[in-house]
């Protein structure tokens, strides 16, 4: 079958922007409107229906994983396609690389690119010093860089994953097929029947075998490729056997799509977001995912096929007051079908699956075995606060620097983001307070590195039990107000709006615990 997932981009003729200020309004009207090159329509659909894949795994053992980490550019397969494009180790998404607590992870990072990059590893709390988690290292081209990172005996068990983090081609490469999982296992294991690693994404192919370059206007709204994947694939299918336990770890690694996912039909709890488990799991319909958020969660199965959906998520527009035509700014649109990510065939039979599904860890759990007990999360609500602190995130028009011809500035607290200057200075082991706050007409999901923040307000109201995430969504012109307790580690870090093209157009700031 070959269909276009989402609605290409092409069907957009021109874009307006809000807000862009005396210069804009001085070129006269004109000058508020920006078209946008229309697209070729002779783009290749992706090859859906293929079963799915799982990337490759790495595994620590004896408290120690040592990997070497390729990135490169390479033919991949990708949507089932051959592609010309980047990836670690030559597959798209790179190995899963599973730890428990405690672990020393050691990866050495050849940079086979012809541009510089570095690595990142989303929401592990480890050291963000010295060949620690540091993303003001950077990698050369034909460099290599020894990364050790040490997690604490206490790691929150979850779902993290890796990525380059050299300003300004962040988007790029990961747009490009540079990512995979990190998983830190749970202190005790629960019993499923199947575990999958779910790692979404998004591209656009040009037609030739390449991903597609995108202009200044889709880094200003945050690109979205036409087609969605699911470990690189379009549309895959898997197979289960009804009345089975599996567990999914969902990562959305998508530079600025949101992930509104459902599987109709299928019972779904949420073991934990981003960071940790929550005490006990909660029953979920809907899961929204910004860009940088992981769901772990437990599928129960019933017998008929169930389509893994993204429904249409509106994260606001650059259009000020002045809407005209369907608020264009994103491929999805609103009424537009929800993308089918993934497709579950559920055997009715207790006949074992033939499939190329991952091996059982344990065979045959019953779904209603009991799930073993997590530690008491940590909570926040009740810490003595040393410091409230303000973060304004902002997306307008003659702000910061350079700004000319109606571009966009992208900043934290009225400044872009320079490795030199250091924004915000926390006294280390303490617990602080900080409102997040969003002026601007679209959502920016706010990511702290090594220290996760825990959700105290949230579209006005206190969540009722800790809700931690390491990715927080600042809905446009709303306001989330997160704790987080500094302790463990000191250095210089950084905070950022995992809309990567935000983050490399400067909507970045750095933090210093000392
Ligand atoms: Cu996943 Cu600083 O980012
Ligand atoms: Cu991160
Ligand atoms: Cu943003």
């Amino acid at each position: 079958m070959h269909r276009p997932v989402l609605r290409p981009l092409s069907r957009r003729s021109a874009l307006l922007l809000g807000g862009l200020g005396a210069a804009a309004t001085a070129a006269g009207g004109a000058g508020l409107w920006w078209s946008l090159a229309t697209r070729s329509s002779s783009r290749t659909a992706p090859v859906t229906g293929a079963e799915l894949s799982q990337p490759s795994e790495l595994r620590s053992s004896g408290g120690r994983l040592e990997v070497r980490l390729e990135a490169g550019p390479g033919q991949f397969q990708l949507a089932g396609q051959q592609v010309r494009t980047l990836g670690y180790n030559g597959g798209i998404p790179g190995p899963t690389l599973r730890l428990r607590p405690g672990d020393l992870l050691n990866v050495r990072l050849a940079n086979n690119l012809d541009q510089a990059t570095n690595l990142h590893v989303h929401g592990l709390h480890v050291s963000p010093e010295g060949s620690g988690d540091n993303v003001f290292v950077m990698v050369n081209p034909g460099a290599v860089h020894e990364y050790e990172y040490r997690l604490p005996a206490d790691h929150p068990p979850g779902v993290y994953w890796y990525h380059p983090h050299h300003h300004g081609t962040v988007a790029d490469q990961i747009f490009a097929g540079l990512f995979g999982a990190i998983i830190v296992e749970d202190p005790e294991p629960i019993a499923v029947s199947a575990e999958r690693v779910l790692v979404v994404s998004d591209t656009t192919l040009d037609g030739a075998g390449n991903v597609a370059r995108v202009s200044q206007m889709e880094r200003m709204l945050g690109r979205e490729g036409e087609i969605v994947l699911v470990n690189g694939q379009s549309n895959p299918g898997f197979t289960a056997v009804a009345g089975t336990r599996e567990r999914w770890r969902i990562i959305n690694a998508c530079v600025a799509r949101y992930l509104s996912l459902r599987l109709d039909g299928q019972q779904l709890q949420l073991l934990g977001m981003d960071s940790g488990r929550y005490r006990t799991p909660s029953d979920v319909e809907e899961l929204f995912l910004a860009p940088g958020n992981r769901a772990d969660l437990l599928v129960t199965t019933a017998a008929g096929s169930a389509v893994l959906r993204a429904a249409y998520y509106d994260r606001g527009t650059m259009a000020g007051m002045m809407g005209q035509g369907p608020g264009p700014r994103q491929t999805s649109q609103p009424g537009a079908a929800a993308a089918a990510l993934a497709t579950l065939r559920v055997a009715g039979s207790a006949a074992p699956s033939t499939s190329s599904s991952p091996s059982p860890l344990v065979p045959s759990p019953s779904p209603q075995a009991p799930l073993p007990a997590v530690p008491e999360p940590d909570d926040l609500r009740t810490a003595a606060v040393a410091a409230h602190r303000q973060l304004t995130l902002s997306s307008g028009a003659g702000m910061g620097m350079g700004m000319g011809g109606g571009m966009m500035g992208f900043t934290i607290n009225g400044r872009e983001f320079s490795p030199a200057r250091t924004d915000t200075t926390v006294a280390a082991g303490s617990v602080e307070e900080w409102t997040l706050t969003n002026p601007s007409p679209m959502d920016h999901p706010f990511h702290l590195h090594v220290w996760r923040m825990q959700v105290v307000e949230e579209g006005g109201r206190a969540p009722d039990r800790p809700e931690w995430r390491d990715v927080v969504n600042v809905p446009a012109q709303g306001r989330v107000k997160v704790r987080v307790a500094f302790k463990d580690f000191a250095g210089r870090s950084v905070y950022h709006c995992h809309i990567l093209d935000h983050e490399d157009l400067g909507m970045m700031g750095v933090i210093e615990v000392r």
